[in-house]
């Protein structure tokens, strides 16, 4: 795996993470545009998926089931390429990288719902991802059930009900408690996407992340 040079650069992860239906890409495009507004280069990518060969992955996992582990392999082989072709160039060029779904959806989906052990899955998220972790983890939390009413055109996982996606949910709570410190959380059923997006860039500018426009 290509070793990246980024760590001296102001350039980082933001992962969007949350059951079906929260709302992410909506919010990932709201604070891109407000991170355009203030000067500061960004992309929008997402998991799984996010160059060439990793959106291919991510039709053969779509289409139809499979074991559990070759969906976790998959998972990760196309997160390891994502990572070589798409966000290792965009932190070298300084940018931030918005993602949407990273290593705590597989915590969540394969590991906590599906029940693949937790510990292993975390050992393979960092192979995957050369170490490199999220410095801000947004979590849309939402009612699973309000959720699911509102994911149009259900994908596979979509399928499998409502007391899937409140296991999916447990595993995220599970992966917050691991690093409470990296996460924000916002209830997304409550604000619209506009005002979501000003509180996780103002939690940047807190951070002193990135700078507020003079
Ligand atoms: P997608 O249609 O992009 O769902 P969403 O819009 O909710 O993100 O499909 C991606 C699916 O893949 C989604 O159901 C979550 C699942 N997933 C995992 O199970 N493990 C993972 O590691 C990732 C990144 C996604």
């Amino acid at each position: 795996m290509k070793k990246s040079t980024h760590s001296a650069l102001n350039s980082f992860v933001i992962s969007f993470e949350g059951t079906e239906g929260s709302g992410k890409s909506t919010l990932i495009r709201e604070v891109g545009a407000l991170l355009n507004q203030l000067g500061q280069p960004s992309i929008q990518t997402r998991e799984p998926g996010g160059s060439i060969l990793a959106e291919k992955i991510r039709n053969l996992i779509l289409e139809s089931s499979m074991n559990p582990w070759t969906e976790l392999f998959l998972y990760e082989a196309a997160r390891a390429e994502h990572l070589n072709q798409t966000i290792l160039p965009a932190l070298e060029r300084g940018e931030i990288v918005l993602c949407d779904r990273f290593t705590d959806s597989t915590l969540a989906y394969q590991g906590h719902a599906r029940g693949l052990p937790w510990n292993q899955i975390k050992i393979l998220n960092k192979i995957a991802t050369a170490g490199i972790r999220p410095r801000l983890t947004v979590f849309l939390d939402i009612d699973p059930e309000v959720g699911l009413r509102r994911a149009k055109d259900p994908n596979r996982f979509e399928a499998e009900g409502v007391h899937f996606q409140q296991k999916v949910r447990k595993g995220f709570l599970k992966a917050r408690a691991e690093r409470p410190n990296s996460w924000l959380t916002l209830r997304s059923d409550k604000l619209t996407a506009p005002i979501l997006a000003k509180k996780v860039v103002n939690h940047l500018i807190t951070k002193r992340w990135i700078k507020k426009r003079e």
